[in-house]
């Protein structure tokens, strides 16, 4: 996809604050620190416009890009991030999850794991949640800069195992330092934005 444009809309804490109109939404889901805002800066190819941070917790709200006035990135706050108390947790996880089962506009989401590491049990929640409201994903395992060529596949393999990814749902293997899979992710997200 060309961008032309992307700007920052909105920092949103409840669903007032979505945006009107009836453009598709895309959401980013992983762990926090798993480099979901980085994943969007790749795509869009803007070095900062979704805030980053070499420490966990960064994006704290749903924070809605808009993309060549065409459709959204919804950067969503990581899970399994332990330095905010309980209370806070719960009332983000309340959130996400309204969004996500409630939010008509809502085309798809991608969980973003780590290649290194085989995904989390929040990982596995998070997929089985997904699937279960029927809602489209797609996974990409990023980071793949982090581990040498020659075991991608031994890693994407764990992946899949450890979700225990239905054969239909696309996986792509991700990095954001060098670019490696972007285009293929652009292609499995235009599916869903009907370009
Ligand atoms: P929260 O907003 O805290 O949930 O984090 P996030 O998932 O948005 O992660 P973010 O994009 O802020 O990235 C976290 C850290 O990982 C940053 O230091 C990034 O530079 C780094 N990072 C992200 N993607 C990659 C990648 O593909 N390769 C490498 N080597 N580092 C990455
Ligand atoms: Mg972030």
């Amino acid at each position: 996809m060309k961008i032309k444009n992307a700007q920052f809309i909105i920092s949103a804490v409840s669903s007032e604050q979505y945006p009107s109109g009836n453009l598709p939404e895309i959401a980013l889901a992983g762990r926090s620190n798993v480099g979901k805002s980085s994943f969007i800066n790749t795509l869009i190819g803007r070095k900062s416009l979704a805030r980053t941070s070499s420490k966990p917790g960064k994006t704290q709200t749903l924070n809605f890009y808009l993309i060549n006035d065409q459709f959204y990135f919804v950067d969503v706050p990581g899970y399994g991030y332990a330095k905010v108390s309980k209370k806070q947790r719960e009332s983000w996880g309340k959130m996400i999850e309204k969004y996500l089962m409630e939010r008509p506009q809502l085309k798809g989401v991608v969980i973003i794991v780590d290649l290194r590491h085989p995904p989390t049990e929040d990982d596995r929640l998070m997929y089985d949640f997904l699937k279960h409201y029927q809602i489209p994903v797609l996974i990409i395992a990023t980071k793949a800069d982090k581990i040498p060529r020659g075991k991608w596949n031994k890693h994407l393999n764990i992946v899949k195992e450890t979700l225990n990814l239905s054969p239909s749902d696309p996986i792509v293997l991700f990095s954001s330092e060098k670019g490696i899979g972007k285009e293929e992710a652009w292609r499995e997200l235009e599916k869903w934005i009907g370009e």
